[in-house]
């Protein structure tokens, strides 16, 4: 974003708002951050963030700006900068060790079109809604699975370390081909990766380096890229039926999919296919832990579940950004944006956002519609929304009705992230049915 105008009438956030959407601390207390974006949704629904280290950004927090931004994706690009927020020391370690480039991880997040299109057409067909609907036997059998163990527990557990870290894992890595003994390493490495500001989940050589979040990312990629291409030769040597086999042996404008773009495929997959559905898992059984009406809704009529998946979703919100830049000036809520400016899309912010959501803040699985922007809009929007929305159905429809009654039994705790995440622990004592 250029820093200096001739006469710059840019609405400036106040540094503490600021400095709360940004840092990943914030988004371990609910409350300070959602306070803040309700605070900007208000007072500045569209305003830019100045924090020392960073470059300028404009916050976008609104429902309709979202979507605005989201749909128009030749005015706002993903990959001229960085996809991801970091700090100018992070992105400057990150161009240093990457031939001058930010792209480090050549997922569809890191592309515009024409590319985003020819790569998101190689797997587009295997996530559409009728080729999910087809997995749900296989699914159903993996969430009773899943249930049976958190039933052996003696009516108190942890809901996210002994149960719904799992069970997404295991859905996503079956119908990807990653062998059921790479599990705890595929669950560790997502966690480093999305948890490069988290104290207990950074790597203790790299913890104290001042460029903690880029030398994560460099060394989870790293551990992630030899994992996958042994898997991926494997793979196109002996294709099966699986999704990585769908991917090591596409082809892309006539050519077989180079390295780079596999790699970023299988990350994409093995990271965000399962810590964003565990999130959100957890937080619908929170969510109806803290608004029990829910509760009682839900088992006395199981059909509102997929109903309690959407609100799950809206509420939790685990993917807390991702970044724009505009490729020309244009406006937007009034404002002008500049070329190269960068936005920092909120999703959280648009899925409470009381234009569109009645008491927003507020667990309530009876809203209709219930148009969330959790999954985000426009073309890239969430390629496995449909897969976490059939795994998240299937493991409730299979787990409520052999819960009687649920407590909380501690205090929840969350990652610290300002990118990806949600839920590190939810402690319930329960009795069964
Ligand atoms: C509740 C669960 C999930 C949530 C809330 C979520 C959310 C999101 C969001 C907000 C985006 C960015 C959209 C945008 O830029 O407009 C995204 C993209 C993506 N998600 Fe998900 N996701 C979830 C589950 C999954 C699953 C299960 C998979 C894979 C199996 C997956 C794979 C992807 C991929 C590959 C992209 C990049 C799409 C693109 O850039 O074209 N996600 N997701």
């Amino acid at each position: 974003m250029a820093t200096t105008f001739e006469s710059d009438t840019r609405p400036m956030i106040p540094d503490d708002i600021a400095r709360i959407v940004i840092s990943p601390k914030s988004y371990t207390n609910d409350e300070v951050v959602y306070g803040a974006f309700k605070w900007l949704r208000e007072n500045m629904p569209l305003g830019v963030a100045e924090v020392p280290g960073y470059d300028p950004l404009w916050i976008v927090t609104k429902h309709a700006d979202i979507r605005e931004v989201e749909k128009n994706a030749k005015l706002f690009h993903n990959a001229d900068h960085n996809p991801v927020l970091n700090d100018q020391a992070s992105d400057a370690f990150t161009r240093e060790i990457n031939n001058g480039s930010l792209r480090i991880l050549s997922s569809l997040t890191y592309m515009d079109p024409p590319e985003h299109g020819s790569f998101r057409s190689v797997t587009s067909n295997w996530f559409l809604p009728g080729k999910i609907s087809k997995l749900e036997d296989q699914v159903r059998v993996l969430a009773r699975q899943s249930v049976e163990n958190l039933l052996s527990f003696d009516g108190e557990c942890d809901f996210v370390k002994d149960f719904a870290l799992h069970y997404p894992l295991r859905v996503i890595m079956t119908l990807f081909g990653v062998p059921p003994e790479d599990e705890p390493r595929m669950l560790k490495l997502t966690q480093e990766f999305f948890g490069v500001h988290d104290p207990e989940e950074q790597r203790p050589e790299i913890a104290a380096d001042p460029v903690v979040g880029a030398k994560m990312w460099a060394a989870t990629l790293e551990d992630f890229y030899g994992y996958f291409d042994k898997l991926s030769a494997a793979r196109r040597e002996q294709p099966n039926d699986d999704l990585l086999s769908l991917i090591a042996n596409s082809r892309v404008n006539g050519l077989p999919i180079p390295r780079a773009e596999a790699n970023g495929y299988y990350v994409a997959i093995a990271t965000a296919g399962h810590d964003t559905t565990s999130s959100s898992t957890a937080g619908g059984l929170h969510g109806m832990l803290l608004y029990p009406e829910n509760w009682d809704k839900v088992k006395a009529d199981p059909a509102m579940i997929p109903k309690l998946v959407d609100e799950a979703i809206r509420w939790t919100a685990p993917v807390k950004h991702f970044m724009r830049n505009a490729t020309e000036d244009t406006e937007l809520r009034g404002q002008t944006i500049r070329a190269m400016d960068r936005l920092m899309i909120c999703y959280p912010s648009g899925c409470r956002d009381e234009e569109v959501f009645a008491d927003a803040d507020r667990f309530d699985i009876t809203r209709s519609p219930n148009q969330h922007i959790a999954f985000g809009f426009g073309p890239h929007m969430c390629l496995g929304q449909h897969l976490a929305k059939l795994e998240m159905r299937v493991l409730y429809e299979e787990l409520l009705p052999h819960l009687k009654s649920v407590e909380l039994a501690g205090e929840p705790r969350l990652v610290e992230t300002n990118f990806v995440g949600g839920y590190k622990s939810l402690p319930i004592r329960f009795t069964k049915n």
